[in-house]
């Protein structure tokens, strides 16, 4: 077992006031944390020790009724890394082949693509692939909620209740590789090949695999903020698309 030298805070650590926190680098930090993918220093190793600090970290995100379902995969393995990158790849293809004709011309979409197929034909060499799992399955919280004997159909309940409980804790996990020169992105394409995945790691049935996060050191300096839609065009009011509250 390796043990993360912890320079994350803990409860016997002094109380942070408000006022000591350095507003400008934690949003820095979640404004600039970007999908990593050309800018991955390939060469340079990542010691599990900062795998596990950034981790636990994550683990302070929040579960439904703190049941902490969530279980972490994580990849040093050579030739286990090989064969996800191979399933990686496989699994991007028809994806690739299909979204060519859906997805818009614009510039933007077509760096995210190029970048994309960058990571895909890299992946074997990304020294850390973490995969984020909950013990729970989308049909088990499906069958659950069912007996509540909802009036409508609870899977939307289910698959949120069932992804929710890694994705708040991924983001932290990311969140802190950045802050500390690591970078990372979320992907799920391999999820096409969830099952033979499954089988390679030896993940027992039941368990779901939520993506794959490669993650390793960054080159350059620093990220800048994203493309993003403006607030208004996104975020409404009381009823949908109402840009001013009814109040
Ligand atoms: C649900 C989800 C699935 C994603 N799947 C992939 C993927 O399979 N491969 C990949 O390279 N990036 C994937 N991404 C990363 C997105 O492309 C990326 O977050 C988005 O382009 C914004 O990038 P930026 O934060 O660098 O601006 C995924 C992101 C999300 C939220």
């Amino acid at each position: 077992m390796i043990a993360s030298n912890s320079r994350t805070a803990n409860a016997e650590d002094e109380p942070i006031r408000i006022d000591d926190l350095d507003q400008r680098s934690i949003d820095h930090v979640l404004t600039t944390t970007r999908a990593v993918r050309r800018r991955l220093d390939l060469e340079r190793p990542v010691p599990l020790e900062v795998v596990n600090e950034c981790l636990e970290i994550g683990l302070q995100a929040p579960t439904g009724y703190n049941l902490q379902n969530w279980r972490w995969l994580v990849i040093t393995d050579e030739e286990t890394r090989r064969e996800l990158a191979e399933i990686y790849r496989r699994s991007l293809e028809p994806f690739v082949e299909l979204m060519d004709d859906e997805l818009p011309e614009d510039e933007q979409t077509r760096r995210v693509a190029a970048s994309s197929l960058y990571l895909a034909e890299h992946l074997h060499e990304v020294p850390v692939h973490v995969i984020p799992c909950t013990t729970l399955s989308v049909s088990g919280e499906r069958e659950l909620w069912d007996r509540m004997e909802y009036e409508s159909d609870p899977l939307n309940m289910a698959a949120s209740s069932v992804y929710g409980e890694v994705w708040p804790a991924a983001w932290s996990f990311m969140l802190a590789l950045r802050s500390r020169g690591l970078g990372s992105s979320l992907t799920m394409i391999h999820l096409a090949e969830e099952p033979t995945v499954a089988e390679l790691l030896e993940v027992p049935d039941g368990v779901s695999q939520a993506g794959l996060i490669p993650v390793a050191y960054f080159k350059g300096e620093d990220f800048r903020r994203g493309n993003r839609r403006p607030l208004e065009e996104v975020a409404f009011y009381d009823r949908w698309e109402r840009t001013d509250p009814l109040g």
